[in-house]
């Protein structure tokens, strides 16, 4: 008759019914208090000691996580026991009547609590011998975060049951559901696309579904609905949205699955503008809704160009400055250092960062720092620190002979750190400096988890160097515009280009992608041949979109948030794991019924499969 979360005073007296979970169960002298939970709450409920033997019984029985229901009357907690709170804390509930639903046997962890039996698992060495020693592993086997991960995911249901997945999956819900009603207000239609379509690997891997009536054929699930939503503008959809699932077979990140769902939109007749002003639209509303947030009503918008010189990343945090600046003008007569001559003859460049007050960073945690960069293939992370006579000092201070013109310039004080990459690909210093730059806003404390900083990043290269394939490769996908000043032009300096194309970051996650989109065959073929597919490749593969291309296509655009992204930065999460209700874990498994999973010969025959060792 109520939730769990729902009675007052004001239904003292009433007698309910109550459907849950026994939450915690405690005796006190002979009268047993059951708290039971169902996902809107918890209600005490009391078993007096003058209660029937039957009932005393019951109450005996239940253990946590017993399913249970209850009947009983809903009366005033005694004035010390009165729970401010618990919204449900001025009541108790004295049970007439309790009926085991079902059983839980025990647990495999407290839901709840297992971050406490995770701090319980951590023993303090006091002796370390070692018994035999293990060359390096091909994987870390049961590393301590997996473990964990793996056991949640083993029982998911359980975990799930818990106060903060309650919180995560209500506030996933309820961004959908917001989602939805913005667009439908503003008169968008939502529209199925299929999930079995043709395979057009571009990007990721495809997944592939093996045919049983057209034996050595295979559907393809998408990737993202991209070349099916463009159809529906030709066909006069001119607004179009899908809460669509994607599939992409790529490595696990942090902020990827290798399913996931994409807010998928599109329109026709608009131009880039239309469509980032009705995302801000959709982000406000969203965040109103769902968080009670105003985000302002325009965001921020940073050329691609822009956001690698002074953040050093396509996706910048921008919640802290700390920008990374040109030291370029520093490297002259007065600098000896050979490597940053080096970097400028070769077109590359010099990056600075000046970090207020950490002149104290330990030779350690410069190391860690220097680490991040040589993930992008940089020489190394170079430092000197600003001494309280204001002069530089360590690192490679000593390469220097003008010290006050540095310290003034970049408008340095005592007690200042400054960082420099150096490298003669521009990009490779701006990026790697760029992770150093992130690392220190975690490091620093410098990410306010109640602060959303938006961005649009627009103005990006249409087309990327493939190093590995020596080839020119879209960098969104080839179906962007490119910018209408580079028409003529494009053979010619494929690397110059610009597209038509936007990015949506938010603290530093990539949240939505899109692009205005070529709806001329001529134009398509060529970006087509560009990317190296030949006429006949471009035919078979893509033959149904430019043969569509021929019935007047609307000039049209669109863009896709990552949904669960989204909702995990909202959440205040940084694994996109923790808003879905059952994820894969980092190998692409789900541990819980062991997908994927081998399938009998039987299976395998009928799809005219035959696995080689
Ligand atoms: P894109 O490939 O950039 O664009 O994807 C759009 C957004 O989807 C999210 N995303 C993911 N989320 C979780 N797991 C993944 N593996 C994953 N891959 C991508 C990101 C990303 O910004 N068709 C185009 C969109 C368009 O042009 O309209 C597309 O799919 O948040």
């Amino acid at each position: 008759t109520v939730t769990c979360g729902e009675l007052r005073a004001a239904q003292i007296g009433k007698t309910v019914v109550l459907n849950g979970w026994v939450h915690r169960k405690r005796d006190h002298g002979g009268i047993t208090f059951v708290n039971v939970r169902d996902r809107y709450g918890i209600t005490q409920v009391v078993v007096d000691v003058d209660s029937a033997q039957e009932l005393l019984d019951i109450a005996n029985e239940l253990r946590m996580e017993y399913c249970i229901s209850i009947r009983g009357m809903v009366r005033p907690r005694p004035d010390t026991m009165v729970n401010p709170s618990m919204p449900t804390g001025e009541i108790e509930v004295k049970a007439e009547n309790i009926q085991i639903l079902s059983r839980c046997t025990s647990l495999p962890f407290m839901i709840d609590e297992y971050t406490d039996a995770k701090e319980d698992m951590r023993l303090k060495a006091e002796n370390i011998q070692i018994l035999s020693r293990c060359t390096s592993l091909p994987f870390m086997i049961d590393e301590y975060t997996d473990a964990k991960e793996d056991m949640r995911l083993t029982y998911r249901y359980l975990d799930l049951r818990s106060s903060s997945m309650q919180r995560k999956i209500r506030l996933r819900h309820e961004a959908a559901f917001a989602v939805r009603e913005f667009l439908v207000g503003k008169g968008f239609y939502e529209i199925e696309t299929p999930t079995f379509i043709r395979s057009t690997p571009e990007g990721a891997r495809d997944y592939l579904v093996p045919s049983r009536l057209y034996p050595g054929k295979f559907y393809a699930l998408p990737q993202s609905p991209q070349l099916y939503k463009q159809l529906l503008m030709i066909s006069g959809f001119d607004k179009y949205f899908q809460l669509a699932r994607c599939y992409r077979d790529e490595d696990s990140r942090g902020d990827r699955q290798p399913e996931f769902t994409q807010i998928d939109i599109e329109m026709s007749f608009v131009t880039r503008d239309d469509v980032l002003s009705l995302v801000e639209g959709m982000m406000g509303h969203l965040f109103k809704k769902t968080l009670g947030i105003e985000l302002p009503k325009q965001f921020v918008r940073l050329s691609y160009d822009d956001a690698m010189n002074r953040f050093g990343t396509d996706k910048p945090d921008l919640r802290f400055a700390l920008e990374l600046v040109d030291f370029v003008p520093f490297v002259d007569d007065h600098c000896s250092f050979q490597a940053f001559h080096s970097a400028i003859k070769e077109g590359g460049a010099v990056k600075a960062l000046l970090v207020p007050n950490k002149a104290d960073y330990s030779r350690r945690q410069l190391e860690e720092l220097d680490a991040k960069t040589k993930v992008y293939k940089a020489h190394g992370l170079a430092w000197m620190k600003v001494s309280q006579s204001n002069r530089l000092e360590g690192g490679i201070s000593k390469f220097f002979s003008e010290h006050s013109r540095i310290i003034e310039g970049l408008g340095a004080s005592p007690g200042d750190l400054i960082l420099i990459v150096a490298d003669g690909k521009k990009n490779i210093a701006c990026s790697a400096l760029g992770a150093v730059r992130s690392q220190l806003g975690k490091d620093l404390g410098l990410c306010d988890p109640d602060v959303f900083a938006f961005a649009w990043i627009i103005d990006f290269p249409l087309f990327e160097w493939n190093e590995e394939e020596n080839r020119w490769e879209a960098a969104h996908h080839m179906f962007t515009m490119p910018q209408k000043q580079y028409h003529e032009t494009l053979e010619a300096d494929p690397g110059s280009v610009k597209g038509d194309l936007y990015d949506l970051v938010l603290n530093g996650y990539e949240v939505a992608s899109g692009s205005i989109r070529i709806h001329d065959p001529e134009l398509q073929k060529r970006i087509f041949r560009i990317v190296g597919l030949s006429d006949k490749e471009a035919q078979e593969k893509f033959g149904f979109l430019l043969e569509a291309f021929k019935y007047g296509p609307p000039p049209h655009g669109g863009i896709a948030p990552g949904f669960d992204r989204l909702v995990m930065v909202m959440a205040g999460e940084t694994s996109i794991k923790e808003v879905i209700a059952f994820p894969k874990n980092s190998f692409a498994i789900s541990p819980m019924d062991q997908c994927p999973s081998e399938v009998d010969e039987r299976q395998l025959k009928e799809l005219h499969i035959r696995i080689v060792d």
